[in-house]
């Protein structure tokens, strides 16, 4: 059974990524190492979310697991 994700924290985190490397943003929060999973998520029914960077920069992933524009930061936990 599928498991809800929970909050990191209700914030997003600032991150520096690089152009072509493949990130997990975890999608359940359970991490210990937010915003990226650490394969926590085992038995949640949850799998994180792949992306690769587009480009070296700085992003910002969402921490309350809420976004609807998953991994980034919608603004969504402002009304958590
Ligand atoms: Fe959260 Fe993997 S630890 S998705
Ligand atoms: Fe989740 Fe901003 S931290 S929407």
């Amino acid at each position: 059974m599928t498991q809800e994700p929970i909050a990191a924290q209700l914030s997003p985190y600032q991150v520096d990524v690089k152009k072509g490397e493949t990130y997990k943003w975890c999608r359940c929060g359970r991490s210990k190492n937010q915003p990226f999973c650490d394969e926590s998520h085992e038995g949640t029914g949850i799998t994180p979310l792949e992306f690769v960077a587009a480009a070296d920069e700085t992003i910002i992933l969402c921490g309350c697991k809420e976004t609807g524009d998953a991994p980034y930061c919608d603004g969504t936990h402002n009304i958590l």
